[in-house]
């Protein structure tokens, strides 16, 4: 029997390629809590991801605790107001320049200008860390995973990301949980030790409203090599 083919030139997206496509980071969410039957399936799409040697560097900490959320928070924009203080991109507390550049070469990801804006609006209290969703989804890496568990952690959080969408939630990658390893509180309160590192968080809600959809994006090049010849295509 022939198999049936999937994929036709010109058709529809599908479901999977709709929720890949529309799916936006969400940063409004209601109060209502998604229940713990819904969260459990969704930390099944994590659980079944690929990882290199089948290592599943991963540990996940579900946190449905709005006074632990808003203590999180408030310890971040404490970090963030530390920062804000000793460090200016501006150049217009020249004296700061050392620090901010030494700063920057230890923590050059996290100190990228575009997490660097956001530091600031944090610590002015211009923008909130889990953006009011009810349940936050901690992601904690196995640093003893083969190759690299970062990436694993990643395809294990957009496989949550993505079953969570398509069960009609909303979420938000945190990055900025990451100040929460800096002092021991944190590690102590979630039990976080060796060989766990505490590397992302996922927001997680019911949206307000439907801000999913697909918008623009930038294209970039991609070379192409076909039988001794390569093309670029975009
Ligand atoms: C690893 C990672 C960390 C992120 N951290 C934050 C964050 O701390 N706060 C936030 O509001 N958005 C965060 N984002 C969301 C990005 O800003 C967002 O994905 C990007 O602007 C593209 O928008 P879209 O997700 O709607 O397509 C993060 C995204 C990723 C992938």
């Amino acid at each position: 029997m022939a198999e049936k083919e999937l994929y036709s030139e010109g058709m529809d997206w599908n479901p999977v390629e709709e929720v890949i496509l529309k799916r936006r980071s969400i940063r409004a969410y209601q109060s209502k809590q998604v229940p713990e039957s819904l969260v459990r399936r969704i930390l099944e799409a994590g659980r079944f991801a690929p990882s290199a040697g089948n290592c599943q560097p991963w540990k996940f900490i579900v946190i449905q605790d709005k006074q632990m959320l808003d203590e999180m928070t408030e310890d971040v924009r404490r970090s963030c107001k530390i920062f804000k203080f000793l460090l200016d991109y501006s150049g217009r507390r020249r004296f700061l320049l050392p620090i901010t550049k030494l700063f920057i070469r230890l923590r050059k990801n996290e100190l990228h200008p575009i997490p660097f804006g956001a530091i600031m609006l944090i610590a002015e209290d211009k923008l909130t860390l889990f953006h009011g969703a009810p349940t936050v989804i901690l992601i904690l890496k196995d640093k003893r995973g083969a190759s690299s568990p970062d990436v694993d952690c990643g395809i294990a959080g957009q496989n949550m990301v993505l079953a969570a969408h398509s069960l009609g939630l909303g979420t938000c990658w945190i990055g900025f949980v990451k100040p929460l390893n800096y002092g021991r509180k944190w590690k102590k309160r979630l039990g976080i030790e060796y060989p766990y590192e505490l590397i992302e968080g996922i927001a997680l809600g019911y949206p307000k409203g439907n801000p999913d959809g697909i918008v623009s994006r930038e294209t970039q090049e991609i070379d192409w090599y076909v039988d001794g010849t390569k093309k670029t295509i975009y």
